[in-house]
């Protein structure tokens, strides 16, 4: 079973319009002769979605994705974006991001919903979970990790599993230089993996593509995307940087083809 591996850049809050227009331009340069087997994402703030999107369209080598998207398709709520404002600029979606868990107060409900609604208007949703230092330190880990993947199974076909992308971020390694053995993150997108076959059969788990994320850079990214199970990262800090940026690339093409 192949899957496609994807890199995926987070730009958070990081850059100006201007600089998120500059960063494209930088990434289309540095890429302009590599031959790209994998998914390349970048996900904008939401006001430089649409020129990020228009400078990326001709080629149509690196999609855009979006932070967040609200679980209504409209309605009163005041300072959220909806799916149909987002759909004319992006093909994919962070959902669950520890930092949108935290300011929000997130609920794994909410984050199905939104996943749902992505996926009916065509939007791959980058689904995130992850535990806290605390739940780590307790042993706690495979606990959360199932209730998380259980509560996002529930009500999913196994048409729309295919359609979704999961990244387990511990979130004490996100930002923090901290990082996990691969091994353990192997074994982790083996756990998720199994959940998904008690539910949906081998074959579609089997499909289900899975990222790891926090920390990742050019000199960490190589023993996570060595592992068969993990098929791509979703990189933080060094997604703004451009040379990092294709640096990770490169070196997730290299280990996965
Ligand atoms: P990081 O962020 O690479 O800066 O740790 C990852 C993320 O928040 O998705």
């Amino acid at each position: 079973m192949t899957r496609k591996p994807a890199v995926v850049g987070n730009w958070k809050m990081e850059l100006s319009h201007k600089g998120a227009l500059e960063l494209v331009r930088a990434l289309k340069k540095l890429l302009a002769k590599v031959e790209l087997t994998c998914d390349v994402v970048v996900c904008p703030s939401y006001p430089s979605l649409a020129d990020v999107a228009a400078e990326l369209k001709k080629s149509g080598r690196i999609a855009v994705g979006a932070q967040h998207v609200h679980w209504e398709d409209k309605g009163p709520w005041t300072g959220q974006v909806s799916v149909t404002q987002i759909a004319p600029f992006v093909s994919w979606c962070i959902v669950g991001h520890s930092e949108q868990r935290e300011l929000v107060g997130l609920t794994e409900e909410e984050v199905r919903l939104q996943t749902h609604i992505l996926i009916n208007h065509g939007i791959i949703p980058i689904v995130c979970i992850g535990e806290t230092a605390s739940e780590q330190q307790a042993d706690r880990t495979v606990e959360k990790i199932t209730s998380q993947a259980n509560s996002l199974f529930q009500n999913l076909t196994r048409v729309s599993l295919s359609k979704l992308v999961i990244a387990y971020e511990p979130i004490w390694a996100i930002g923090t230089g901290v990082t996990p053995e691969a091994s353990s993150v192997a074994e982790i997108a083996l756990l998720i993996r199994k959940i998904a076959a008690s539910k949906f059969g081998n074959e579609a788990a089997q499909r289900l593509c899975i990222l790891y994320g926090g920390s990742v850079t050019p000199d960490t990214v190589g023993p996570y995307v060595a592992e068969p199970g993990i098929d791509g990262v979703l990189v933080g800090g060094a997604s703004v940087h451009p040379m990092q940026f294709v640096g990770i690339i490169k070196a997730v093409q290299e280990a996965t083809q």
